[in-house]
């Protein structure tokens, strides 16, 4: 039985990452700060699916948290065959708004985590010689976003550049980047979504499906939906100029409320 751990599994992205995971006969290992939700969540995951559910109270935003999950990924007699960095959020408010403390939080968990778990989980894979790691950005990574799309584009081109060193190592890394998801995370954050329009919409479990499929294939970066994959390729050919007007006129509609 392979083992995978999932940070953020709690809620959104990554619950749906371990209902999969769990359906499909992975053991698992929950990170997240809420304790209690965590415990419930490896309950009902071992119930329902018969598979081992650790769970992993930690704070991605602070060293001791991150030096928790770090210790757990290079326990050599308990290997994880899958890492799933996908703790994040979104802060409220454009550039300036943003106090700097939430700024270097949003740093701390989208980039150093990702690359501290993303390494102390790579070593032990190449050595045994398979293993995967998704580390999950956003469409964000693509457009001028503020600090939340630049961190994003940080774990795209960190993951792709890994995922070229690694190539032949039998160690696979992706970079997934989806669009809208429903989740908590726009709630949590403050932000409006009414005038998002419905057809923007992912569905968390799907996304969690082609992710999959994607990194089976050995895509080091996965955009999982028609829609977007279209949109991103409208983006690749639009001037810059032009692009950071549109994205910042659709960042105040969606913007803080
Ligand atoms: N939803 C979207 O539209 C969307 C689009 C593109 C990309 N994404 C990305 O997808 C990922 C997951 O987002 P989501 O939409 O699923 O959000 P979500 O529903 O708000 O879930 C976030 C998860 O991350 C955990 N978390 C947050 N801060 C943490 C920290 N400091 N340390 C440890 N765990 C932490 C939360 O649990 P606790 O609060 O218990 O810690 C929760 O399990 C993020 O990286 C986000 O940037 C989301």
């Amino acid at each position: 039985m392979t083992t995978a751990l999932i940070t953020g599994a709690t809620a959104g992205i990554g619950a749906a990452f371990a209902r999969r995971l769990a359906a499909d006969g992975h053991n698992l290992v929950l990170v997240a700060r809420d304790a209690e939700r965590l415990r419930e969540q490896a309950t009902e995951l071992h119930d329902r699916h018969g598979i081992e559910a650790e769970v992993l109270r930690a704070d991605l935003s602070e060293d001791e948290g991150i030096g928790a999950v770090e210790d757990r990924l290079t326990d050599r007699r308990h290997p994880v065959d899958l890492l799933v960095n996908n703790a994040g959020f979104g802060n409220k408010g454009q550039y300036l708004e943003v106090p700097m403390a939430d700024e270097l939080k949003m740093l701390k968990v989208h980039c150093e985590a990702v690359l501290r778990l993303t390494s102390a989980a790579a070593a032990g894979m190449r050595e045994r010689g398979r293993g995967g790691v998704v580390n999950v950005a956003s469409v964000a990574a693509f457009v001028p976003r503020g600090t939340y799309g630049a961190s994003k584009a940080w774990v795209v081109q960190f993951t792709q550049g890994a995922a070229k060193d690694m190539a032949g190592s039998g160690v696979r890394l992706m970079a997934l980047c989806p669009g809208f998801v429903r989740t908590e995370f726009h709630q949590r954050a403050g932000m409006g979504t009414g005038s998002i329009p419905g057809w923007m919409w992912l569905d968390a479990d799907k996304l969690v499906e082609t992710a999959l499929a994607d990194l089976a294939r050995g895509k080091s970066v996965s955009v999982p939906d028609p829609r977007y994959k279209a949109l991103m390729g409208l983006v690749k050919v639009t001037p810059r100029g032009l692009l950071g007007g549109v994205t910042s006129k659709t960042g105040r509609k969606y913007g803080p409320q």
